[in-house]
């Protein structure tokens, strides 16, 4: 499920230096929009190549429109991404019509966890107004390190579709 660019550095004091860095996509709405740039910066520190889909502003925009685009992003690209707008619920809803979008709306770091285990969730959906900076950065680090576990969820996925 995940794509990696693979960088590679060669430099005289290091040698060769290979880095993985993990895609993820990202969007949301104007009140979503200072959550999202927080969360760029932090994914960016932990090595995460970022594709931001909008939007690039606090002026109003309709959260349907960036649900929708970051849905059929993620399908495309095969990764996963991140929505956010004011409860995370409308952005989380529009990525979910999308076939092969399985997002979550969660606010906490169980939530995103058995979100991942049990539903192979690819999109996480984050509120501005429900959860602060450091909260969300719990949730999106259990998001993001927590694999599907397979075996009897496999079917119940499978029927989602
Ligand atoms: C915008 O005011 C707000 O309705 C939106 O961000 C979101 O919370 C909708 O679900």
């Amino acid at each position: 499920m995940c794509n990696y660019i693979v960088f590679v550095f060669i430099s005289a004091e290091d040698g060769l230096k290979l880095i993985l860095m993990r895609k993820i996509a990202t969007s949301s709405d104007h009140a979503g929009f200072e959550l999202k740039e927080f969360l760029k910066v932090f994914l960016k520190e932990e090595k995460y190549e970022v594709i931001d889909l909008g939007t690039d502003s606090e002026k109003s925009v309709d959260y349907p429109y960036f649900g929708k685009k970051l849905g059929e992003f993620v399908v495309r690209e095969k990764i996963q991404g991140i929505v956010v707008c004011g409860t995370g619920i409308g952005i989380s809803i529009a990525a979910n019509k999308v076939t092969g979008v399985r997002a979550a709306n969660c606010i906490n770091s169980t939530m995103a966890k058995l979100a991942r285990e049990h539903n192979n969730a690819n999109v996480l959906g984050l509120g501005s107004r429900i959860v602060g900076t450091e909260l969300a950065k719990d949730i999106v680090n259990s998001f993001l390190e927590t694999d599907f576990m397979g075996e009897r969820h496999s079917k119940r996925v499978r029927q989602i579709e």
